[in-house]
């Protein structure tokens, strides 16, 4: 059967002063789990013909460097987009807009940010995403956080409004091999 696997970007700048969104480039870290990458994916992916797919920002690019296999950019799998908030850590944004904080933290799945998304968005311009995915070819998606959680969810046949509290790690290749009993799930986590 095919598979898809999935894997937020390695660690960014932005990941290590706890900012929210932007578009960094990886930490050291993240660079070592890019250069980890293809001896982590090696035995599960064999010679299969995989397709790989990232979003258009530089974290994700720089996470598959490392991998040779197509690669395709698709702008709905950029992170779900913080708006006012982008670029604050979550610290910033309960002094700056406490009302927000609370909001977001009562309803997360529908709590839109100024300017930005919610999780509710972030699954509707994941549709076609998700229709190709289901197409049947292997692909491996290199993508962050959030996207991961409903990208996950949808698979794994959980409800959309609890994958905004979902633990999607850093540095854990996801493998998802759907099956007529239900999803079967690997996971490879890198030593970094
Ligand atoms: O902190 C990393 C990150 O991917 C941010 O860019 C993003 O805003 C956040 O996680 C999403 O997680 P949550 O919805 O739990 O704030």
């Amino acid at each position: 059967p095919r598979s898809i696997w999935l894997s937020r970007h390695g660690e960014s700048e932005f990941n290590v002063l706890g900012k929210l969104g932007g578009d960094a480039n990886l930490s050291p870290r993240g660079m070592a789990y890019a250069e980890a990458l293809p001896g982590l994916v090696k035995g599960s992916v064999g010679n299969k013909d995989i397709t790989l797919w990232t979003s258009t920002m530089k974290r994700t690019i720089q996470t598959v460097k490392h991998l040779n296999y197509p690669k395709k950019q698709w702008k709905a799998l950029d992170e779900l987009d913080a708006g006012v908030c982008d670029g604050l850590t979550y610290e910033e944004i309960e002094k700056k807009y406490p009302e927000d904080f609370r909001a977001r933290d009562d309803d997360k799945y529908n709590y839109r940010y100024q300017a930005g998304e919610s999780y509710r968005d972030v699954v509707i311009r994941l549709e076609p995403i998700i229709m190709e995915m289901e197409r049947g070819s292997d692909i491996m998606v290199v993508t962050h956080q959030a996207i991961l959680r409903c990208i996950y969810a949808y698979f794994m046949n959980v409800p959309q409004d609890q994958s905004p509290w979902m633990e999607i790690p850093l540095h854990t290749v996801i493998k998802l091999t759907p099956r007529a009993y239900g999803t079967q799930e690997e996971r490879f986590k890198a030593n970094i």
